[in-house]
């Protein structure tokens, strides 16, 4: 008899932790790119998505990979960045949301931290399986970097100081993880994999342990989740974010877990005023081992297979919602209930924004930047009159200017990421409207008590 070959999909990976622990670091380590580097202050704002393909693990791993007698089955791994700050709880939602597994990263020298139990919360409640990369190992005193070797066999070229304080580190930060009821230990002494969570150190500076980190990823897929990431027709794809492209238009990002897309696809997206019904125009993927953020040359292809990071190139994509669902209509579909299925996502997420009142008028570059803005100004307890995504235009300053009447301290428009459009700081000069521009939140915290405080 004939035992069909089941064809399987690269699992999505979600990299978790608190802010500055590294993660956008170690994933530049894994593509040899440089990513960090280029952020605004090299904060994380946005979900990227990275194939890294099987061929390229093989090869990063075959120092040792030999030694472990790894066979490996998966395609590859789909790496999705997510940002370590406090107020962007909802790109970590939505990150660890698509995800078949997780790497929290937690800085070695730091333990844990708030956004590292946030995180963990976050994945017990999805009940998503993941690893710790004890990252920053470097940073121990007196550390000799081992690059290609197992982590347990740079343990022994260590000074015998260096290797003490990597022992007591490793120990305070099981000790922290027991305390959030959660079992760990290093990777090698690892005997069970399905109650003990296991560490692997890192250092994204000197790759030690990226080797480690990615074998001990795969083994764990193969091992015990292969089930889970059987590649299916059934389509299932999230849109991450909007965004307008030199020579393309408004495209959208999407990650698709799984299922495929073709060029010329008859699509329904949840757009702000309703949904958005719109045909695939082209399919463009970053050239492999870059990441979907960066611009870079993009290769079209005229169909695509679960689980990819792609853009999507269609016409009337200016109002489609990032963290919603993309649905193909096929002939026989009832493209009705699909555009009511789109418009519901959408009005769950509107719902959660309040901006009844007077307040502060707030734009920012995607629904999901908004999102983490708003839960940022509720903390800091600013009160959000309108809200806004993309650029800022003379309309919105105009009601910015509303305020005025109503509560002249209100009367400001806080520009999140946002290119401001001449017209409209004209406009805001005329008015006096106070516009203040940021790139990253907390920049906004102090000018906000200066502003607020001033006035008072
Ligand atoms: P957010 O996205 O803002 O949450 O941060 P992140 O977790 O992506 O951290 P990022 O990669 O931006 O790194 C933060 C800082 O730590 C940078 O200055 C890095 O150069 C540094 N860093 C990252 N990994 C390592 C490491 O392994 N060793 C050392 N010594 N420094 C590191
Ligand atoms: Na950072
Ligand atoms: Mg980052």
């Amino acid at each position: 008899s004939v035992v069909e070959e089941k064809v399987y999909r690269s699992p999505i990976i979600c990299i978790l932790g608190h802010v500055d622990t590294g993660k956008t670091s170690l994933l530049d380590k894994i593509r040899h790119t440089n990513v960090q580097g280029g952020e605004a202050r090299g904060i994380t704002q946005q979900i990227g998505a990275s194939f890294i393909p099987v061929e390229n693990i093989k090869e990063q791993t075959k120092a040792f990979a030999e030694k472990v007698k790894m066979e490996f089955k998966l395609p590859g791994l789909l790496l999705i960045d997510t940002p370590g700050h406090e107020s962007f709880n909802n790109l970590r939602s939505r990150g660890s949301g698509l995800c078949d597994f997780a790497i929290l990263v937690i800085d070695i020298m730091h333990g844990l931290e708030a956004q590292t139990i946030e995180s963990i919360n976050l994945l017990r409640m999805r009940k998503t399986p993941f690893i710790v990369a004890l990252n920053k190992v470097d940073r121990i005193y007196d550390w000799k970097p081992c690059v290609n070797t197992e982590f347990k066999e740079a343990i022994k070229l260590q000074s015998r100081a260096a290797a003490q304080e990597f022992d007591s580190k490793v120990k305070e930060t099981i000790a922290a993880l027991a305390g959030q009821e959660l079992n760990a230990e290093l990777y090698w002494r690892n005997k069970d994999i399905k109650n003990y969570v296991s560490l692997v150190p890192t250092s994204a500076h000197t790759g030690e342990g990226i080797s480690d980190l990615m074998l001990v990823v795969m083994q764990l897929m193969q091992k015990r989740m292969i089930e889970k990431v059987v590649f299916t027709e059934q389509l299932q794809c999230t849109l991450l974010e909007v965004k307008v492209i030199e020579g393309y238009g408004t495209t959208i990002d999407v990650i698709l877990v799984n299922g495929s897309l073709n060029e010329g696809d008859k699509i329904v997206v949840s757009g702000f005023n309703g949904p958005i019904e719109t045909t695939i125009r082209s399919l463009l993927t970053p050239p492999p081992l870059r990441e979907s953020r960066i611009k870079s040359q993009y290769i079209q292809l005229k169909s695509i297979r679960a689980a990819m990071g792609v853009k999507i190139v269609a016409p009337g994509l200016e109002k489609a919602v990032p963290g919603t669902s993309l649905y193909v209509v096929n002939d026989d579909d009832d493209i009705e209930k699909i555009k009511a299925d789109a418009k519901k996502e959408v009005d769950n997420v509107l719902n959660d924004i309040d901006t009844s009142g007077v307040g502060v008028s707030v734009q920012a570059s995607t629904l999901g930047s908004l999102e983490a803005f708003l839960s940022f100004l509720k903390k800091i307890k600013v009160p959000v009159g309108n809200v806004a995504i993309g650029p800022v235009h003379k309309k919105n300053i105009m009601s910015a200017a509303i305020m005025k009447d109503k509560d002249p301290k209100y009367a400001i428009l806080l520009a999140f990421d946002v290119k401001i459009e001449e017209s409209a700081q004209q406009t805001a000069n005329d008015m006096k409207i106070t516009i203040m521009s940021e790139d990253t939140i907390y920049l906004f915290e102090q000018r906000l008590k200066d502003h607020f405080g001033a006035i008072k």
